[in-house]
This record gives structure tokens, C-alpha cells and sequence, in this order.
């Protein structure tokens, strides 16, 4: 059931210029949708989104990690368009060299929990009081390493795990409200973030090829997840598992992680690729 309209509402994205970002706004503005578009990067704001109606479209940087700055965006955004419908917490970054929680550089370590959880959370805080005016709707941009083992990217998953318990939280306080929250857990998608598992590091490559079988361990486009997202976000769906086949992992992850867990653990060659990953550091 479709009670989530998109035309004409007002949706301020986090890292938009990005390629799930870039993804869901091509298909937010299609159906109709005011957009603020943030992130980090002007420069990548201005060149991917410079043929979009300016009537209906707000480019604004902000670096989610500065509460103030996300404040002054959101107060942008409801100041143009007078309310704020929908946001999509969706910025993130992984550790720019795979490591294990032994080799980790102490300051990326800090620097992807500040963006993925804490930039996750700016975003949330700043925008909540107009979503809840506006009988609106909060999708938070977890991941499947909310609920897999986080084995050498283990900041990365950190966050997404705790970045779904904000989104499950944030649904069950917003009840009764008319304003709802939900968790988006894409799989692999061919973007920047994802290039070091697929080619650009070595071991990493090697790590998710021998770990991920079949499906688990390919990549999908974009777009695929913003369909996944427009179709879920129109039902004011509390997750958007996608691709779908993800979504059985998900739901049977209490039994699933015990195995898999335990399989790692005693697998030879995945453990031959841990040491090479931290002799590599
Ligand atoms: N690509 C995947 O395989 C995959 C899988 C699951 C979840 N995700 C999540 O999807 C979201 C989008 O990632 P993507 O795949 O499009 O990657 P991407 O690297 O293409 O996009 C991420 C965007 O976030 C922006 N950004 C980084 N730091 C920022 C900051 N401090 N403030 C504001 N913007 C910032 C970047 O400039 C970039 O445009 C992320 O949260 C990511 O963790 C991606």
C-alpha cells in the first residue's frame, strides 16, 4: 500500500553526489520530490546534479560531522521549501586501507565511526523535529554489515549495527506520531565505497571472494537499490533489504552468525588472508 506519496514532498539527502545518493535522487526527482542535496563535496554536488530544475532542487555542502553545519542545512532546507517531508542519513566512508582491529590507524578508526555513526546521528537530530511536523519519514543508509561478521572492516560495521539500532529505535518512539523511521541495508553496490573489496586492495578482494559465495559476493547497480528504496519508502517500510536475497541472512542472522562465525574462525585460508592483510599494513 502506497501512503507515502513522493510528489512534491521535501527530502534532504546526505551524501548525495555519491552512487546510491546520485541513484535515489535521479529517482526521488522523477517522481516529483523537492530535493536538498548535501555532501562533502561541492565540487561533486555541482557536477552531478548541474542539469536539475534549481526551482526544485537545493545544493548545499555539509560535512555531516559537524552538528552545527547540519543544523544550518536543515534550516536551509525548511526555510526554502517551508517544511521538511524526508531525510535519507546516507553519507558514509570506510577505512581507506582494510584492516584488522590490531593494525588499525587509531585516527581512520575514529574518523569512519564519526562519519557513519555520528554523522548518521547529526543528520537524525538536526532534521526530527520537522520530520514530526511534517507527518514525515526518516531512512537511515545501514548496510548488510549491520548484521554480518565485520572481520577486517570492523569501524565500518560498528556503525552500521549501531546505526540500525538508531533507525528500530527511532521507529518504535516515533508511533503514533504519523512521522516514521526505517533501516536501509544495501548489499555490495558497484560504487566508490565498495571498489577496495573488488580490485583496488589485494587481499581485501581475495578476503570477500573467499568469504561471500554466489550472490553474497557481487556487486549490483545503484539504481538497483533506489528502486529498492523509492518501492519501501512509499510503504513507510521499516526495512529495505536489497537485493532481496540478503533479506533471509537478515532474518536468520541469530543462527546464521553462529555458523558462520565459527566457520571463519577455524578457516585456514581466510585466516592465511587476515595475517597477509596485517603484514601488508
Ligand atoms: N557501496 C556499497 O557496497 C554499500 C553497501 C552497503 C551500504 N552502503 C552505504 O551506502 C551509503 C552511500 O555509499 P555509496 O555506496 O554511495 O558510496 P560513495 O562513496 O559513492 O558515496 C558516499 C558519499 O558520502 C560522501 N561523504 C563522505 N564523507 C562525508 C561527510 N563527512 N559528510 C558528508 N558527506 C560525506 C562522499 O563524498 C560520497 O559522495 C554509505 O552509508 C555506505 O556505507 C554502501
Amino acid at each position: 500500500m502506497k501512503n507515502f506519496d513522493l510528489n512534491g514532498k521535501v527530502v534532504l539527502i546526505t551524501g548525495a553526489s555519491g552512487g546510491i545518493g546520485q541513484a535515489v535522487t535521479n529517482r526521488l526527482y522523477e517522481r516529483g520530490a523537492n530535493l536538498v542535496l548535501t555532501d562533502i563535496s561541492a565540487e561533486g554536488l555541482n557536477r552531478t546534479f548541474a542539469e536539475l530544475n534549481k526551482e526544485r532542487v537545493i545544493l548545499a555542502p555539509l560535512d555531516v560531522t559537524n552538528m552545527a553545519g547540519t543544523k544550518e542545512v536543515v534550516l536551509q532546507a525548511v526555510n526554502h521549501f517551508g517544511r521538511l517531508d524526508m531525510v535519507m542519513a546516507n553519507a558514509g566512508v570506510g577505512a581507506k586501507v582494510p584492516s584488522t582491529l590490531l593494525t588499525i590507524d587509531v585516527d581512520e578508526f575514529t574518523k569512519v565511526i564519526n562519519v557513519d555513526l555520528f554523522g548518521v546521528w547529526n543528520t537524525v537530530k538536526a532534521s526530527l523535529p520537522h520530520i514530526i511536523d511534517a507527518k514525515g519519514h526518516v531512512l537511515i543508509t545501514a548496510s548488510v554489515y549491520a548484521f554480518i561478521n565485520g572481520v577486517a572492516n570492523a569501524p565500518y560495521a560498528m556503525s552500521k549495527a549501531a546505526v540500525e539500532q538508531m533507525g528500530r529505535a527511532l521507529r518504535t518512539e516515533l508511533g503514533g506520531t504519523g512521522a516514521t523511521a526505517g533501516v536501509l541495508y544495501p548489499g555490495w553496490v558497484d560504487t566508490n565505497i565498495a571498489k577496495v573489496a573488488f580490485g583496488e586492495h589485494d587481499v581485501a578482494t581475495k578476503l570477500v571472494q573467499h568469504a561471500m559465495p554466489g550472490p553474497f559476493g557481487r556487486r549490483v547497480k545503484p539504481d538497483e537499490i533506489a528502486l529498492a528504496v523509492i518501492a519501501g519508502v512509499e510503504r513507510r517500510a521499516p526495512r529495505i533489504i536489497a537485493p532481496k536475497y540478503w533479506a533471509p541472512i537478515s532474518w536468520f542472522r541469530g543462527v546464521v552468525n553462529i555458523f558462520s562465525d565459527a566457520m571463519l574462525e577455524k578457516d585456514a585460508k581466510f585466516q592465511m588472508l587476515i595475517r597477509e592483510l596485517e603484514r601488508k599494513q
